[in-house]
């Protein structure tokens, strides 16, 4: 047995006006203040007001918003009892309703503590709206929620299956004011949930067509919408993309591009879909090189095809990391703007974070040698574990096939333009720890 978690969706140009029917008596907006300035929030509170619904503003959440905000917020809503909460903005604006409407209805639960197992018993004294103002994160279907923890740096894969939304209004009018950067970062965001959620050891029947149809959308529609972000085809595609993606990788779950992207994005304040969208390919290329097939399906519904699973694998990483640089996207850390210094200091921390994110645990080769990744709950007890040794190596390594994580030249080094350091390359289908001298570095 297992399950599938969605909210009512209601989506298309004008979903925004479902609101005026809604019933309740005061709402309370979660969001930032850069959607009150925009004119977001305005938009929102005239159709609360048609449907004569009191509202108040807390409009302090911060991009990865931190435990403090969510208790900030929470304060708030034990003062203004409202029986709606209503998450509005990007994922950090809608992770924040999520962990604020927890504790709001459980004052006893501190956000850190919000987890998959206690049962929660929501809805008593309201119920949450989201409605999304970036096409990326899918946090409106979803019921994960990441905080960041401001005194270890880290971020906090929380949620409960219970504390999904009731109501997602996806509205492309919303996302159509997105300056580029964001309309990309938060566009590969959506694409690495739909690919992650189709590989992920944790994909069923009911996530697999969805994260195909993401995938396809994504790839379709992003490069449009990166060149017009007034073509309001392109914007209602991708905004139905991300949500797509959302319900795919949230009943199914990510994978190592979130687990290695949140470290990273944690360490050096890079945004979310922009670290786990770097990710995505060094993490499929090392991936596949024990499990292919599911890459390869994925090549294949994108029209990719190169004989073998372990060449159609190959070609998707370098299809997705032609994407992102014809996006201009940068496509390893050091085109990030993160020094190797920096980068190599970090690292071990790096691998810790990533070890102990939640994502790791479904990935299909981050595991101790010689266990099978885990299983789902409902098919028996994990028999693996996240390997660090894995994480170390990918995060390390000078892909193979690809190129390098850390290249401090724009381009990405074939590895037979780096001859020099191919005797230290590390072997793909090895996962013992490596001393610094084996990293894998090509510059
Ligand atoms: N819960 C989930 O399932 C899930 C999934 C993926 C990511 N996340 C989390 O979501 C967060 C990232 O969310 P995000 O990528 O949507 O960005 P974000 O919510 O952090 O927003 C980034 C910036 O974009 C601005 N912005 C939002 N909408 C805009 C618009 N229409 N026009 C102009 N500016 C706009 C915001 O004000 C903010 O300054 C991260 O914390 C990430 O960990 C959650
Ligand atoms: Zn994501």
């Amino acid at each position: 047995m297992w399950y599938f978690t969605s909210p009512q969706i209601i989506f298309g140009e004008g979903a925004l006006s479902a609101l005026d029917d809604l019933k309740g008596h005061r709402a309370l907006i979660v969001t930032d203040g850069t959607l009150v300035n925009l004119g977001l929030v305005a938009v929102v509170t005239a159709h609360l007001d048609r449907a004569r619904i009191a509202y108040a503003v807390f409009d302090r959440v911060e991009p990865d918003p931190s435990l403090d905000t969510v208790r900030a917020g929470s304060a708030v809503a034990h003062n203004y009892q409202p029986d709606w909460i209503v998450g509005l903005g990007g994922g950090s604006a809608m992770d924040a309703a999520k962990a604020i409407w927890v504790t709001y209805e459980h004052p006893e639960l501190d956000p850190a503590e919000i987890n998959p197992i206690t049962e929660l018993g929501l809805r008593r004294k309201a119920r949450l709206i989201t409605i999304p103002t970036t096409s990326g994160t899918g946090a409106e279907v979803t019921w994960a929620i990441v905080l960041t923890d401001t005194a270890s740096g880290r971020k906090l894969g929380l949620g409960n299956r219970e504390n999904v939304a009731d109501i997602a209004i996806v509205d492309p009018s919303l996302a159509v004011g997105m300056p580029r950067y964001l309309t990309i970062d938060t566009g590969l965001d959506a694409l690495t949930h739909a690919i992650e959620g189709y590989t992920c050891t944790w994909h069923t029947d009911l996530t697999d067509g969805i994260c195909l149809q993401a995938t396809r959308l994504v790839l379709e529609y992003l490069p449009r919408v990166a060149v017009d972000g007034k073509d309001l085809e392109a914007r209602e595609r991708m905004h139905n993309a991300a949500t797509l993606a959302g319900l795919g990788f949230g009943n199914a779950l990510a994978s190592m591009a979130h687990a290695t992207g949140h470290a990273i994005g944690a360490r050096f304040h890079v945004p979310h879909g922009r670290a786990v969208g770097m990710m995505l390919p060094y993490t499929i290329e090392y991936i596949a090189a024990e499990a292919p097939e599911r890459f390869a399906d994925v090549g294949t519904t994108i029209g990719l095809e190169a004989g073998t699973p372990h060449a159609s694998a190959r070609a998707l990483a370098d299809h997705l990391r032609s994407f992102s640089r014809g996006l201009g996207q940068a496509t390893s850390v050091a085109e990030m703007g993160i020094s190797w210094t920096d980068y190599e200091a970090a690292l071990e921390q790096l691998v810790d974070d990533a070890f102990n994110d939640a994502s790791i645990m479904t990935a299909a080769r981050a595991r101790v040698p010689g266990h099978h990744p885990p299983r789902r709950p409902d098919r028996g007890p994990s028999l693996g574990r996240a390997s660090q040794s894995c994480l170390r190596a990918c995060l390390h390594r000078r892909q193979r096939a690809g190129g390098t994580l850390y290249a401090r030249h724009s381009g990405w080094a074939r590895a037979d333009q780096c001859r020099s350091t191919r005797a230290r390359q590390p072997s793909d289908a090895d996962d013992r720890p490596r001393g610094r001298h084996e990293r894998a570095f090509c510059g």
